[in-house]
């Protein structure tokens, strides 16, 4: 019975672990200073340290002594009020580990491919510098000096068949800070570079240290693409520093900044609404409206938590960042921090929430340059029209039909 009592008090840790993790995750998505975040995060630490002990004295070895051969019906109501508590958090858990492991990709995604590329290796040393949590760098099976150069496609049912095989480089949160070296993201653009896409888009979290300004027109400066490129600003560009330098430094070097706008993007006969947003943090959602003959609606959206509101605007394709995946992804329980009010459901990945399409990047940084089965990446997203496909598949259909069969007579 002991044992019994202590995998139920183990499960009340456990779920209290959630909930408080929970909270910290739903606190992040917020527009709240470091400094009060920086404050939630020294409560979660002290209240995910402090619980089990507390449980293992009370009601483990005192009271009703549970750990000792103690009776639950000694237990007083608030204890069977807080423990109630902690079971539903561990029932979630185990509601989310297991959605996490059933997880699949949406349907209107038709290819994935990854490809590695081990900077360290290819240096042969970390690119590591002095910046902050340094330290971070040595833990085991880190790979934060590693990226993921991702190609997914996508038949986008709001695709315009004239538009059918547009590509966009997604990159997000590169967290210029200077713990990773330059020479990583240098590695970054000539692997981005290499891509060809069409368009190239950054959703955010481009600088965390003002001082490292210079490195933007020397990575992403570096850029082009034949259709346009356009940023918006995250939360950490908005944190620590005024964001004004930092979109001076990108418009500087050719980046239209679509903060809180729509603008148009014509090509071939047709017209993509590129919108940005960088709410809660900064400014206002765009109007598409500003681009009346749009047929199709490109959102940029630093956080992923915007969709209700995409979806409403009828957005085709969102791209987004903000998550980093969660950037330590655990074995059995999948993400655990992801600074969203949906928690980890949008760590990273494709979703299809029709009308709108998203994805979300897990970037390629952080403040903390740690990464546990969660590699930084870069993603060219190639869109297909299923206009285009549909059209094919009934002038096949009208040519076999119309076709001589070797049956007939
Ligand atoms: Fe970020």
């Amino acid at each position: 019975m002991t044992a019994v009592n202590a995998l139920l008090l183990f499960l009340a840790v456990a779920g209290h672990t959630k909930i408080v993790v929970e909270a910290i995750n739903r606190l992040h998505a917020r527009r709240l200073r470091e400094s009060v975040l920086k404050g939630t995060r020294h409560v979660h630490d002290v209240l995910i340290l402090l619980f089990p002990l507390v449980l293992l004295w009370w009601p483990g070895l005192s009271g009703p002594r549970l750990l000792l051969g103690g009776s639950w019906t000694d237990l007083p109501t608030f204890g069977w009020v807080l423990l109630g508590v902690c079971w539903l958090g561990a029932a979630g858990l185990a509601v989310s580990s297991v959605l996490w492991w059933t997880r699949s990709a949406p349907s209107v995604q038709t290819a994935y491919e990854s490809n590695v590329v081990d900077v360290e290796t290819r240096l042969g040393r970390k690119p590591l510098a002095d910046g902050p949590y340094r330290w971070l760098a040595n833990v085991p099976g880190n790979q934060a000096f590693q990226f993921d150069v991702v190609e997914r496609t996508f038949r986008l049912p709001g695709l315009p068949a004239a538009l059918d095989g547009l590509s966009i480089l997604h990159l997000s949160d590169l967290h210029y800070i200077g713990t990773l070296e330059r020479a990583f993201f240098d590695e970054v653009m000539a692997a981005s570079r290499e891509l060809e896409a069409d368009v190239a888009v950054v959703t955010g979290d481009v600088v965390d240290d003002n001082r490292l300004l210079d490195w933007i027109p020397a990575t992403l400066g570096t850029l082009s693409a034949p259709l346009g490129r356009y940023f918006i600003l995250g939360n950490h560009d908005w944190r620590y520093d005024q964001p004004g330098p930092i979109r001076d430094a990108m418009t500087d070097v050719g980046w239209t900044d679509v903060a809180g706008r729509a603008v148009p993007l014509s090509h071939a006969g047709e017209t993509i609404g590129v919108g940005g947003d960088e709410r809660p943090w900064m400014g206002d959602a765009p109007n598409f409206d500003d681009v009346p003959n749009a047929t199709f609606r490109l959102l940029l959206s630093h956080t992923p938590d915007n969709l209700g509101w995409a979806r409403r605007q009828r957005v085709d394709l969102m791209l987004s960042g903000h998550n980093h995946g969660g950037q330590v992804v655990l074995p059995v329980f999948g993400p655990v921090y992801s600074p969203s009010r949906f928690g980890c459901r949008y760590a990273a990945g494709a979703f299809d929430r029709p009308p709108t399409t998203l994805v979300v990047s897990r970037g390629l940084s952080g403040q903390h340059p740690l990464r546990l089965n969660c590699r930084p990446e870069i993603a060219k997203l190639v869109l297909r029209s299923a206009a285009i496909e549909e059209e094919h598949a009934a002038t096949a259909a009208v040519a076999s039909h119309a076709a001589p069969s070797m049956m007939e007579p």
